[in-house]
């Protein structure tokens, strides 16, 4: 069964059905999914999920858009959730110069504090990464990341950057985008990098897979993504799942 390592469903897009759905996700070959916070509230919501739903894990952790008025005490917080028996990662947290929204010293300043918590607490990290491809590797090497755990999640940089990562023990998220027509770069980190070092992600709501690309996405469309990546590979689509599966499992301990 499919396990599912990033998706949002605390977000407005699933107010409407968000507990119909979920429901049907068994049913449906996705047997776990982790609920990736992103903003204070997020991070709550995805704390009431993961006590909700026995497969919903959770990760908890401030996207780099939303950094910009942190303070000490939000870290003790999230701190607290991390000894959560549910609680398996810190994430996502990163840099993000496409959206740009706060000041980059302060995304780095945040980015290498959350880290931290996962040094702390031993949890893996979830990494947000884009169009901050020289900096996001300064800032791990310079942390010391290989002796942490995690995935450079919506992975979309280069394979030289891939073999980086892969170096440092890092897997790589591979979602919607390697089915689009225009996913070729993603489509040659997939062919070069070895399985073993891919995790199924969708991102949801965003960043839906071919057919559905541009509609909102939830962790059902998987199996495009993992029909995609075993085309690429020469692989059968159940090794995908697989072995996917299982890389997940050994990265976020369950
Ligand atoms: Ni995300």
């Amino acid at each position: 069964m499919i396990f599912e390592t990033h998706a949002h469903y605390d977000d407005e897009a699933f107010d409407r059905d968000r507990d119909e759905l979920l429901k049907t996700m068994h049913a449906h070959g996705i047997e776990k999914i982790i609920n990736v916070g992103a903003s204070l509230e997020g991070v709550k919501d995805t704390a009431d999920l993961m006590e909700r739903y026995p497969f919903v894990y959770g990760a908890v952790g401030i996207h780099p858009d939303e950094v910009g008025s942190l303070t000490e005490e939000d870290m003790k917080w999230l701190r607290s959730l991390c000894d959560r028996e549910k609680t398996v990662a810190v994430g996502e947290i990163g840099l993000d110069y496409y959206w740009d929204k706060e000041n980059h010293d302060v995304q780095k300043k945040w980015f290498v504090r959350q880290m931290d918590l996962a040094k702390e607490t031993g949890l893996p990290i979830i990494v947000h990464s884009r169009d901050a491809a020289k900096d996001t590797l300064d800032v791990m090497k310079a942390e010391r990341a290989d002796n942490l755990k995690g995935v450079i999640h919506c992975y979309s940089y280069s394979k030289e950057h891939a073999r980086e990562y892969m170096n440092m023990g890092y897997y790589l998220g591979v979602g919607g985008v390697v089915t689009f027509k225009n996913g070729k770069r993603l489509k040659e980190v997939v062919e070069y990098a070895p399985l073993d070092y891919l995790l199924l992600e969708t991102d949801a709501p965003y960043l839906a897979p071919e057919p559905y690309r541009g509609k909102r996405n939830c962790s059902l469309y998987l199996t495009y993504v993992a029909q995609t990546i075993a085309q690429i590979k020469g692989a059968s689509y159940e090794e995908v799942v697989e072995v996917t599966r299982r890389n997940a499992e050994r990265l976020f301990g369950i």
